[in-house]
């Protein structure tokens, strides 16, 4: 039985913040760290009647309709997010409440949940359903699964440069049309403190101790995923679609990923003449000496073609929408995906049978590897995708709307203003109930 995703839509928030023209210039700072340091060009931020429960919803309203899918065919329903607002009611029952507003049938039997561990949660979810489906107590039902996030961090901490606000809603299935997922897993799992909110809406950051941190987690990973028999040969793969808090991360990430996986194998015999072998531990008396000299290798492998033509086939089309949306937190990795396949069917690559390796992370701090093979419908399915349209239909904003729209997201101001765009066919947030729940509506 082959279990994976069958279908997919992504939801924009509909603001767009230009980083190097709009963001930079108001910061006095050149817009290079933009455009070739961080990897960004446009972050996605919601609108006053968005929020993290009607992206979810409208993303899950469109992939629901679109699949044919009805409530009865959905047995569970579960919202990864960090950017939760209730401590007790999950997000999930407000995204039911939003779906039972325009479906015929009611959720009523559908499990409901929330998933929380950072960015990684949404990979989270996807793998509990997984495992739902394999146990065979989804009586032939689906899973809705739903990565959503307001990545918004205090004004003025360097953090605010990575934001974005967007939804990815996924149906995991039986016979998927779009991935199915291997086997085996490979963690990188250690208590850290590199980036939390406890009890708080934005986010304690030391910025550069979680790129390290997300670097560590995922080798753990990738080697725990050799061990429990992943094949990790790059050459295995035809996307690697990574967790994305910024296409600057990536890269550096994917360069240490490279280098780890053509580490004994034909490929580091290959470079040898050009670059030496890798250095190994054993030939050093001193760590210190040991960590410069694969850093001056890295440096060299990352300029080789071999790895050039590897990154540019694997790596930099599953960045293409990402730069354009910011950080999605828990969606990041599932954008990423959806961008892969999406250039893949421009570029018209025949990826059906093909494998995947996903690459996700959430701080805290864990990462998470597994690898998804390509179903035949994947062009279908990605074909779907209007995620371009969203893009290019975004209100851009001026610094001063920027710094206003981010004033009513914030939830220690009461500022309210009139949104920017006017809502159609999708849900909106509509005020307060009288227990200080969320209140929503669809609007035609
Ligand atoms: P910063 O201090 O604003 O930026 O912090 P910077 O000065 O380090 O510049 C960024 C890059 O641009 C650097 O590249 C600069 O050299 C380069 P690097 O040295 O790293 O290769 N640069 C330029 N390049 C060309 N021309 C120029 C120029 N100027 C600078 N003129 C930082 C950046 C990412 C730390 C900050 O934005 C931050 O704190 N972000 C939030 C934390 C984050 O995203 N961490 C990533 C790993 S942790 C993660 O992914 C988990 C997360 O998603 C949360 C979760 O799991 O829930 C965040």
């Amino acid at each position: 039985m082959e279990v994976g995703i069958d279908g997919i839509e992504i939801w924009t928030g509909k603001l767009e913040l230009d980083l190097p023209g709009t963001f930079a210039s108001a910061k006095g700072e050149d817009p290079g760290k933009y455009t070739e340091g961080l990897g960004l060009y446009t972050s996605s931020l919601p609108d006053a009647y968005e929020d993290i429960v009607t992206m979810a919803a409208n993303a899950a309203h469109r992939l629901l309709r679109r699949k044919n899918v009805q409530p009865a065919d959905i047995g569970r329903i579960d919202v990864a997010t960090e950017s939760a607002f209730d401590n007790s009611k999950p997000v999930s029952t407000y995204v039911a409440g939003c779906l039972d507003q325009v479906f015929d049938g009611e959720f009523r039997h559908a499990n409901k949940g929330e998933r929380k561990f950072a960015c990684v949660s949404g990979t989270q979810a996807l793998d509990d359903a997984h495992n739902w489906i394999r146990a065979r107590r989804n009586r032939a039902r689906a899973a809705l699964i739903i990565a959503t996030d307001t990545a918004l961090y205090a004004r003025d901490d360097p953090g605010e440069a990575t934001q974005g606000g967007g939804a990815v809603a996924m149906l995991v299935d039986e016979d998927p049309d779009l991935v199915s997922f291997g086997t085996p897993q490979g963690i990188g799992s250690v208590d850290e403190t590199d980036f939390l909110k406890p009890n708080q809406q934005f986010p304690s950051v030391d910025g550069k101790r979680s790129m390290q941190v997300y670097l560590a987690r995922m080798r753990e990973a990738l080697q725990d995923f050799a061990r429990n028999g992943g094949n990790t040969h790059p050459e295995n793969f035809t996307l690697v679609p990574f967790h994305t808090p910024f296409p600057g991360m990536v890269r550096k990430a994917a360069a240490l990923g490279f280098r780890h996986c053509v580490r004994d194998t034909e490929v580091e015999e290959q470079l040898a003449d050009e670059i030496g072998r890798q250095p190994r531990p054993e030939a050093f008396d001193q760590q210190e000496t040991y960590f410069e000299a694969i850093k001056s290798y890295t440096e060299e492998l990352r300029h080789t073609s071999t790895y050039q033509e590897w990154y540019e086939r694997t790596v930099e089309p599953t960045l293409c929408i990402s730069r354009e949306v910011g950080n999605w937190y828990t969606g990041s990795v599932h954008v990423a995906r959806a961008a892969g396949l999406q250039e893949a069917l421009v570029a018209n690559r025949n990826l059906a049978g093909t494998s995947l390796l996903v690459a996700s992370y959430g701080s805290g701090a864990q990462a998470e590897i597994h690898a998804e093979t390509v179903q035949p419908g994947w062009r279908e399915e990605i074909r779907q995708l209007n995620i371009d349209e969203q893009l290019d239909s975004r209100y851009e904003l001026s610094f001063e709307e920027y710094e206003a729209i981010h004033d009513v997201h914030n939830h220690d101001e009461s500022t309210d203003m009139e949104p920017f765009t006017t809502p159609h066919g999708e849900f909106v947030f509509d005020g307060w109930g009288r227990m200080g729940e969320r209140e929503y509506s669809y609007v035609e």
